[in-house]
């Protein structure tokens, strides 16, 4: 049998339910209760009106939210980029061809050693409230190094993606239509079975849109949903193409037309803003208000990975989008939750609402907005996943 614990004096609960009237998207309850019985949410409310449970937990007049779904990450990689971050700081600029610096890297390391990276990072971000995220290959970009990341991903998360077009293999610099071959043959038959998504990097240096349509397309047939890094470094076709394969989600969306924006308020594909990319490259932030204010879903995520976003915190990211991006806090809070769950397709998390996963945080600050008011400041001083108390 499973047993109930019910949250109380909270001072702002985060539900992101919709059926909630108020003026915010985030579904606010003041001096709220929160039910949890097993992995699932059970009830939310008033405080003074919560059931009885088994257990008791006392909030202290702290904000509760759901869990951060980071719906973007790079955790399959060994070695780090130091050397190449401080060259940026002195000047150079980012490109994609740093990549091959991670992938010589990750090739050489063990089994063993990518695991222990990988939980070294997981363990990092549940600390700062990350309670589901994708990860993704893109550092192998062999058969049997792309498969076996995805082997080692899914061990942690259900949210896998197969990234072997993040560039073209090192070892098929002067034939990239063979790798294209490749990556949409045998390479996918051997990691198909381990992941949910397919990504390609479309950009210059990188993959065009041609490749790309053809990379996802033999993705789709093999049973992959499509997601695109799309629109990072330069002005390119991968947002209308995420839009035009009715992709989850089209990833930096950093420099768009009015013809892409246009694209994404009339799909279903989330545009999923990295603001930690533009932070430790120095470039242009995203646009998150212009794509707000024409009506697209924004989510909110870290891209972490070794080259161009070195962090596992999605506080931070919440903090630059508001102070950089035009973001309201409300609305950054809500692109790194149900934002997050969306990119993804997934109702269960991301929400605070009877029947979702018991994913939640409690912040040591009275609301959520602190989050961008306080940043740098760990302010996570509770995380519950899947009902269980994991920090
Ligand atoms: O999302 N854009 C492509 N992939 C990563 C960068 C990877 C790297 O530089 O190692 C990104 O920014
Ligand atoms: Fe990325």
């Amino acid at each position: 049998m499973s047993s109930s614990t019910v949250i109380t004096n909270i001072a702002t609960l985060v539900t992101n339910d919709p059926s909630l009237a108020d003026s915010s998207p985030l579904g606010l309850i003041q001096d709220a209760a929160v039910v949890i019985d097993g992995d699932r949410v059970a009830w939310t409310g008033e405080s003074s009106k919560a059931p009885a449970t088994d257990n008791r937990v006392d909030a202290g007049g702290r904000a509760v939210l759901p869990g951060f779904v980071d719906s973007h990450s790079h955790l399959v990689f060994a070695g780090d980029r130091t050397q190449e971050f401080n060259a940026r700081m002195s000047g150079r600029a980012y490109s994609a061809g740093g990549i091959r610096t991670t992938v010589a890297a990750t090739r050489a390391a063990s089994d063993a050693e990518l695991e222990v990276n990988l939980t070294r990072y997981l363990d990092e971000a549940l600390r700062q409230g990350t309670t589901t995220f994708e990860t993704k290959s893109g550092y192998g970009l062999t058969v049997a190094d792309e498969s076996r990341a995805l082997r080692i991903a899914a061990a942690h998360t259900d949210e896998v993606t197969y990234l072997g077009a993040h560039i073209v293999s090192p070892d098929y610099a002067d034939d990239p239509a063979a790798y294209v071959a490749l990556v949409t043959g045998e390479m996918l038959d051997a990691c198909a079975p381990h992941a949910r998504w397919i990504d390609v990097f479309c950009e210059k240096g990188a993959f065009d849109g041609d490749q790309a349509r053809a990379i996802l397309s033999a993705g789709k047939a093999k049973g992959l949903h499509p997601r695109i890094h799309a629109n990072q470094l330069s002005y390119g076709p991968g947002v209308q193409l995420a839009v035009e394969l009715d992709a989850a989600s089209a990833d930096h969306c950093t420099h768009l037309t009015d013809a892409d924006v246009d694209a994404l308020a009339s799909g279903r594909t989330v545009a999923t803003l990295l603001p930690g990319a533009e932070f430790s490259t120095r470039a242009q932030w995203p646009d998150a208000r212009r794509l707000l204010d024409a009506g697209v879903t924004v989510a909110l995520s870290t891209d972490c990975n070794p080259g161009s976003s070195f962090t596992s915190s999605v506080p931070f990211c919440v903090a630059l989008a508001v102070r950089d991006m035009g973001m309201t806090p409300d609305e950054a809070v809500w692109s790194a939750t149900a934002g997050g769950a969306a990119a993804l397709r997934r109702d269960d998390v991301g929400r605070i609402a009877p029947g979702a996963r018991a994913d939640l945080i409690l912040l040591d600050a009275p609301s959520h907005v602190h989050l961008a008011y306080r940043p740098g400041v760990p302010l996570v001083s509770g995380v519950w996943r899947r009902g269980e108390r994991a920090v």
